[in-house]
């Protein structure tokens, strides 16, 4: 019998979304917004791949990873974060694979309000050492409206998922 995967995502600018369709494409799995899938409809799938977008370095979506936690112990379950954090490191959730993948920020057309705290780091890290800055300082002050999104790095996942 073929084992049934379901991707859900959850994206606030479009990165999570655009990883996500290229890994259900990629894999013939069914493709969800997290907020359009229904609980119940977890008993139909043997592997869930979960993407979130990371704010603040939390993994948007975490809630449900957590809350639905003894539905998803006996799946295989692969968890994906996207964000310019490369040292990202998930909370929690040990028992699941976990991969990052990069994304970008799009300055234009971000929010007001993270306009204003995306300006705030950055006047926080034009402050320091240039040599002693993250990756993740780094693209905040030098390369926030790079496009980093890239069809290869779902690559780790896929072959996870085929093995
Ligand atoms: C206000 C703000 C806060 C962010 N915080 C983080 C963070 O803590 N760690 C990280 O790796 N990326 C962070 N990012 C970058 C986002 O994770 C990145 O833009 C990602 O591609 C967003 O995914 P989405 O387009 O699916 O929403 C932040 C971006 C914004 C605008």
């Amino acid at each position: 019998m073929d084992s049934k995967c379901a991707v859900i995502y959850k994206s606030k600018y479009g990165s999570t979304k655009c990883y996500a369709g290229w890994i259900a494409l990629k894999l013939g799995a069914d493709l969800y917004e997290l907020s359009d899938f229904r609980i119940r409809d977890i008993k139909k799938y043997d592997t869930i791949i979960y993407g979130g977008s990371i704010y603040f370095g939390k993994l948007s979506g975490i809630d449900f990873l957590v809350e639905n936690y003894d539905k998803l112990k006996d799946k295989e379950v692969v968890l994906f974060g996207v964000g310019i954090d490369d040292d990202y490191k998930f909370e929690n959730l040990d028992d699941f694979d976990k991969f990052y993948l990069r994304g970008s920020i799009d300055f234009k057309n971000i929010s007001i309000t993270d306009k204003i705290i995306i300006n705030y780091l950055r006047s926080k890290f034009s402050l320091k050492d240039e040599k002693l800055l993250s990756t993740y300082e780094n693209i905040i002050l030098n390369q926030i409206d790079s496009d980093f999104l890239d069809k290869k790095n779902i690559d780790s996942i896929i072959n996870r998922s085929k093995a």
